[in-house]
């Protein structure tokens, strides 16, 4: 039900390096983490980029939309000042950057399609094929499913695209308060996991999920305490921003 490491950095190297950039990836690896949850979104010329937010202006400075800018154009921006002048000058990478990276260093990868509002179809599809593609070796060989990136998305037409457009990559339906109808959600995408916050999370939901047999994911968990917790309540895996407090083997 979950085949993949149980303590996942958040947006790369959580909150001790900029999100979503090969700096925050490094970071992770610093910190001895295996595992990586980023931020998938297109941009105009429809390449996949490492993103947040939609608009700059928080890890990007100016204004403007990441649907209206190329990729080129991104990777000239500063992504990283936001952080601190250390990381000044970090642009924004394309994510067949940072798979090539995740893959050199042995990083398994939650890969969060987070589609500019109005491009949920298209962003589902596009990173599915750019995935397709990136791993065909690997789908061509069967590989196990901890070789493989696990999609998630908090839309369920960007899921449901990359359904279409590459089955056999795995796929976690996010969702920040569980609604009546989740199996049937979780159903109709063929998902294998449920990604949810752990706040709105109760212990009698985590046991349902687990009993209809999905993995359980939660994000995202800063505390120590909170973490055993969920642990206990069968939460299978969770992404964290504080790699100095919770390190890769906290679950072990
Ligand atoms: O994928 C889990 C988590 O990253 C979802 O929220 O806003 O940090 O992308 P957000
Ligand atoms: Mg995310």
């Amino acid at each position: 039900m979950w085949f993949y490491p149980k303590i996942v950095a958040h947006r790369g190297g959580g909150t001790l390096a900029p999100e979503n950039t090969l700096a925050g990836m490094r970071c992770g690896l610093a910190h001895g983490f295996r595992a990586v949850e980023f931020d998938v979104m297109l941009s105009a010329d429809n390449i996949p980029v490492l993103m947040h937010d939609p608009q700059f202006g928080r890890t990007v400075p100016g204004h403007g939309q990441v649907a209206m800018t190329t990729a080129a154009e991104l990777a000239g921006m500063d992504a990283g000042s936001w952080r601190g002048p250390e990381f000044a000058g970090e642009p924004v990478p394309k994510y067949e950057q940072v798979v090539a990276f995740c893959k050199e260093n042995g990083i398994w990868m939650n890969v969060e399609i987070k589609p500019s509002p109005g491009f949920e179809a298209i962003t589902g599809a596009v990173v599915a094929e750019t995935t397709r593609k990136l791993f065909a070796q690997e789908l061509a060989a069967g590989a196990a499913p901890s070789e493989l990136p696990l999609f998630s998305s908090f839309s369920f037409d960007a899921l449901a695209a990359a359904q279409d457009t590459a089955p056999d990559i795995p796929r976690g339906f996010l969702l920040d308060i569980l609604p009546p109808d989740w199996l049937d959600k979780l159903r109709s995408l063929d998902a294998v996991a449920l990604h949810t916050n752990h706040k709105k999370l109760t212990p009698d939901q985590a046991r349902a999920i687990k009993e209809a047999g999905y993995g359980l994911f939660c994000y995202t968990v800063n505390e120590p305490e909170r973490a055993r917790e969920i642990l206990t309540w069968g939460v299978d895996a969770f992404c964290t921003d504080r790699l100095d407090l919770i390190g890769p083997d906290f679950a072990a």
